[in-house]
């Protein structure tokens, strides 16, 4: 499946990932910048904070109560559809789907 990441400038970059991936992760391999992850992934750190296409985020995984705690903390404003972008696992439900990445992380 494919993301198209959405930078705060407004720039678009398309990458495609294996099902399974989580959003995050696919943002390290394809060298996305700003999207910080300094927890690695175990939904602790709020600096992986992403906005998700409305018309898609609901095929995501809702969210989790750890990832609801540190979606409040989060450098940018939360919005409804913020999200934590090492929660979010791609797969063909959700392909295609474009995510914007906030101004800053921390
Ligand atoms: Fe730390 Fe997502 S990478 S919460």
């Amino acid at each position: 499946p494919k993301i198209v990441f959405v930078s705060s400038d407004g720039s678009e970059e398309t990458v495609a990932v294996d099902a399974g991936t989580s959003i995050m992760s696919a943002a390290q391999q394809h060298g996305i910048e700003g999207i910080v992850a300094d927890c690695g992934g175990s939904c602790s750190c709020a600096t992986c904070h992403v906005y998700v296409e409305q018309e898609l985020a609901d095929r995501f995984d809702p969210v989790g109560q750890f990832e609801d705690e540190l979606l409040d903390t989060t450098a940018c404003e939360r919005l409804c559809n913020s999200r934590l972008s090492c929660q979010l696992v791609m797969g063909d439900h959700v392909d295609g789907v474009r995510v914007e990445i906030p101004e800053s992380q921390m």
